[in-house]
């Protein structure tokens, strides 16, 4: 359900800002890789106005300081650029097809994890900046980050279950406790009606005493 509103809240966003240049990562902005391997550095861009010389970049956050990984003028749509790339083992994949303008990091080292900013500036609405970010971790071995979310769903499920059964044992307790009570009640009752028949017993003692004049 919260995703569900988060996707509404979202296409509404994206509707209501799609007049302005948009650089998107994707819905996941970041990406767990093992050292040695081949990864994409997702970017596309949108645009109701259209674009002309789109100027873009990817940057590396290398400790504070932003390092240009490529850049290119756009000059439009559908248009294969000329890319410049500043960093070893890049490659630019996204080769502006369908406002594409992902990059493929090869062999990715340590090094090379961090934030990867995909930058673009549509010259059509007064030079402004846009940009997205997006994580790589390199690690030396995946961990398994899904498990802990499903251990922690299935711990919080069994909790819940837990809790349910334990809430239904309360009730069930309590409904046996609210039967003793009853039949307890019942038992009043009967003592009362006891003290009816003890009422009885003494128009039994009049009956008792009607056979004495049967004794007469
Ligand atoms: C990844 O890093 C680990 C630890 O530094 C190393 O043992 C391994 O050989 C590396 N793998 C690749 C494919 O570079
Ligand atoms: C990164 O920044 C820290 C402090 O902010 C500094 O001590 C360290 O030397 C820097 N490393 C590099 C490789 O620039
Ligand atoms: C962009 O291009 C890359 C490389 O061809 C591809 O992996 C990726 O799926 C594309 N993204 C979109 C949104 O089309
Ligand atoms: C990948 O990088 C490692 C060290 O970082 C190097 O030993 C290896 O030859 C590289 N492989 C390729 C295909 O570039
Ligand atoms: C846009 O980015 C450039 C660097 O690429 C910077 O010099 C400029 O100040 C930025 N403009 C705005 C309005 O943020």
């Amino acid at each position: 359900m919260c995703l569900k509103i988060q996707f509404i809240i979202g296409s509404f966003l994206s509707v209501w800002s799609a007049q302005a240049l948009e650089m998107s990562v994707g819905k996941i902005p970041f990406l767990q890789a093992v050292n040695g391997s081949t990864v994409t550095l997702p970017c596309t861009y949108a645009s109701c106005i259209g674009i002309e010389n789109l100027y873009f970049n990817w940057q590396f956050n290398d400790n504070g300081t932003m390092q240009k990984v490529c850049e290119s003028v756009i000059p439009s749509e559908g248009v294969v650029p000329d890319v410049t790339i500043f960093r070893e083992r890049v490659e630019f994949v996204g080769k502006n097809h369908q406002n594409n303008v992902s990059i493929l990091l090869l062999n990715i080292t340590f090094e090379d994890g961090g934030q990867y900013t995909c930058f673009g500036r549509n010259p059509k609405e007064h030079h402004k900046n846009h940009s997205a970010i997006f994580n790589l971790i390199v690690v030396d071995e995946l961990r398994e980050v899904d498990n802990t979310l499903t251990i922690i769903i299935a711990s919080a499920v069994g909790g819940a279950i837990a809790l349910l059964m334990g809430f239904m044992l309360l009730k069930n307790f309590t409904l046996f406790v609210l039967t003793k009570l009853e039949e307890k009640n019942k038992e009043c009752l009967v003592t009362s009606s006891g003290i009816d028949n003890t009422e009885n017993g003494l128009s039994g003692s009049k009956a008792d005493s009607k056979p004495t004049p049967k004794k007469k």
